[in-house]
């Protein structure tokens, strides 16, 4: 195949130490004349996954995700951008270069796992060592395959027939066989998607296990946000071909660039805004159709803080509730007016959802305070906990 390059044909083409993927600008269509206005499922995708960590390609049906892993994995060829693994270029459009995917340096382990059920559990494993890019010999492959089933906890079904394995088997023998290519990262595209919830929660808890012990880097693709969270170092949060941010899991929840990751990641109250002016330190005034509200987080520069449009984002934990005959509220403290529409009793918190003006506000509550539908309450919001979010 002449546009396989094997060599260092481009010159120097070190990644920076610490990474082993770059993906810098990857643009892909599918429709056969890219030009100027072909729509991209990809557009401008851009992201490292650095040594030993797991990164997550996390976003809505359709929004490029599954398009982006096989252009890493070279199954697709982009029309602009570039890839490096381990310090070499593996793809890069303007020069034409394009390394096969068997030569590049990654497992990729398929939603079903692909294993061959016509082999034995060790065949499957030694597989990659027969036919992959690092090819061993005789004794040597038996014995690594053995290795690495009994660090996986199949050692006693080496000799069964793949068939007979348990679907949560299965996906360890995929794992294992996968690590025995001795590949730089390993690619998963919704792995555990096919199986019941329990089963989901247990072996998302033994890849993350398994990924840390054998400290190999993962770039795993799921279009559930909490799947994301509990497994992922870093998440790539994806919309409509684009990247919208990327951040661990904490910052994502409780820094949310836009109002497209804060209503995907956990649930948000998105008010949206009429006008903004600065607000002191740093933090956003921003008028509301229930009342102007403070907010302390805000992901844009200062200098784009005064304007029109976007949203308050508040997270239902973090809406104060009280009964308003508690006290009525004093002028200036910044509490919204709204009468209760759905209360539900929760155990340890009640879940409300509050008509304030136009808007539906969610909050979480004590469980004591006994609120029930058509009552009156007052909401605040802590500035610290709140976001001003231009788009
Ligand atoms: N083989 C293909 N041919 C044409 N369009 C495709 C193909 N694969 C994906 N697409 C389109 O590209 C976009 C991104 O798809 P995909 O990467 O599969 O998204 P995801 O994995 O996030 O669900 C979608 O609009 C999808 O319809
Ligand atoms: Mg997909």
């Amino acid at each position: 195949m002449t546009e396989n390059m094997t060599e260092n044909v481009a010159g120097p083409a070190k990644a920076a130490p610490g990474r082993s993927i770059v993906v810098d600008g990857l643009r892909k269509s599918y429709e056969r004349n890219a030009g100027d206005a072909a729509a991209y499922a990809i557009d401008g995708v851009s992201f490292d996954v650095p040594e030993g960590q797991f990164v997550t390609l996390l976003g809505p049906s359709g929004c490029g995700k599954t398009t982006t892993l096989r252009c890493v994995a070279g199954l697709e060829r982009a029309q602009g951008g570039r890839i490096e693994m381990a310090g070499q270029i593996v793809f890069d459009a303007s020069q034409g270069r394009h390394v096969r995917p068997e030569d590049r340096p990654i497992a990729m382990v398929p939603q079903s796992y692909g294993i061959w059920p016509h082999m034995t559990v060790l065949d499957n494993a030694a597989f990659p060592m027969r036919h992959g890019r690092n090819r061993r010999r005789g004794e040597e492959v038996r014995r690594r395959a053995m290795e690495m089933l009994e660090q996986v906890g199949l050692q006693s079904m080496a000799d069964r027939w793949a068939t007979q394995l348990s679907g949560g088997q299965q996906q360890r023998l995929a794992f294992a066989r996968a690590l025995l290519g001795d590949p730089e990262v390993l690619l998963l595209d919704e792995p555990l998607s096919n199986l019941d919830a329990k089963l989901r929660a247990k072996l998302r808890q033994e890849l993350r296990s398994f990924q840390e012990k054998f400290e190999i880097a993962a770039l795993y693709v799921t279009h559930d946000q909490s799947e994301a969270l509990a497994l992922s170092d870093t998440v790539i949060v994806m919309n409509q071909g684009r990247i919208e941010q990327i951040d661990g899991p904490e910052r994502l929840y409780d820094h949310p660039r836009s109002s497209f990751v804060a209503d995907f990641i956990g649930s948000a109250n998105l008010l949206p805004v009429e006008h903004t002016s600065p607000g002191p330190d740093g933090s956003v005034l921003a008028k509301t159709g229930v009342g102007a509200v403070l907010c302390g987080r805000s992901p844009a520069a200062p200098d784009d803080r005064s304007g029109n449009g976007g949203f308050v984002c508040v997270r239902p934990e973090n809406v104060r509730v009280r009964a308003a005959d508690e006290g009525t509220p004093q002028a200036g403290d910044d509490e919204i007016l709204g009468r209760v529409e759905t209360s539900e009793f929760l155990g340890d918190r009640l879940e409300l959802v509050v008509r304030a003006g136009d808007v539906a506000i969610t909050a979480f509550a004590r469980a004591d305070l006994g609120s029930r539908p058509g009552d009156d309450v007052s909401l605040a919001f802590d500035p610290a906990s709140t976001s001003y979010l231009a788009s």
